[in-house]
């Protein structure tokens, strides 16, 4: 069996870290291989981590929110059922009891509450500063939708085409590249935003992340994107 530990990807990058070494650490443990993947927002998405099972073989998934998250459970079964449609796979898939409501959760509080403590004293650093009031000087910001519908279509490649694209140009400074949650026209993801021009690019793979950056965003030639004009009335 593999094992999936699937998170939401809303939190910070050392949060990211965390949930990979709680999986190393629950392969060590248990001796079963244990993954970390995420529903939305980082990397590796949910589909790419059940693309990566071999073939044939049960995978256990085990969504890690404290506390229970609806949402998260919601879609992972969303999640699952797009895969097997989009893959054509037959893997045994099962999915764990929450962790909330998992008996060794008390036991974990109580070893918090009996075990070593750290004193909060001192000033870790300031709550606020001069620097903290300026709005950046970006010529343009972009969105990148990494709800997860666009995360279930490829937006993790398309985030980290557009990020090293930008790099690889130079303009870090000039664009402000912003991971949304749902931008609500799902069924058009992986979307792609990019303000002030208002052009929303709709299913964007890495070859179309490649040509927004470079014809778009470098030499302020729109691709053929929509505006929100264009969509015909509800
Ligand atoms: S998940 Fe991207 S628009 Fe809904």
């Amino acid at each position: 069996m593999n094992v999936l530990l699937v998170s939401r990807g809303s939190t910070h990058h050392g949060g990211h870290d965390a949930i990979h070494r709680l999986a190393a650490a629950a392969t060590e443990t248990t001796g079963v291989p244990v993954r970390a993947c995420f529903l939305d927002g980082a990397e590796p998405s949910l589909h790419a981590a059940l693309d990566a099972v071999p073939e044939h073989c049960e995978v256990l998934l085990v969504a890690t929110h404290l506390p229970p998250d609806r949402y998260l459970d919601t879609w992972i079964r969303r999640a699952v059922a797009h895969w097997r449609s989009t893959r054509g796979r037959r893997a045994r898939i099962l999915v764990a009891a929450p962790l909330a409501t998992q008996p060794a959760l008390v036991t974990a509080v109580g070893d918090a509450i009996t075990g070593e403590h750290t004193t909060l004293d001192g000033n870790p650093g300031p709550f606020r500063s001069p620097a903290w009031s300026q709005i950046t000087r970006h010529r343009r910001h972009v969105l990148v939708c990494r709800g997860p519908r666009c995360t279930a279509y490829g937006a993790d490649h398309v985030a980290a085409t557009l990020g090293n694209r930008l790099k690889e140009h130079g303009l870090g400074d000039d664009v402000l590249v912003t991971a949304t949650g749902c931008l609500f026209p799902c069924n058009l993801g992986p979307l792609v935003v990019v303000y002030p021009d208002d052009t929303w690019y709709e299913h964007v793979d890495a070859g179309l992340a490649v040509r927004i950056t470079d014809e778009h965003l470098r030499d302020s030639m729109p691709v053929d994107g929509r505006r929100p004009r264009d969509s015909p009335p509800l």
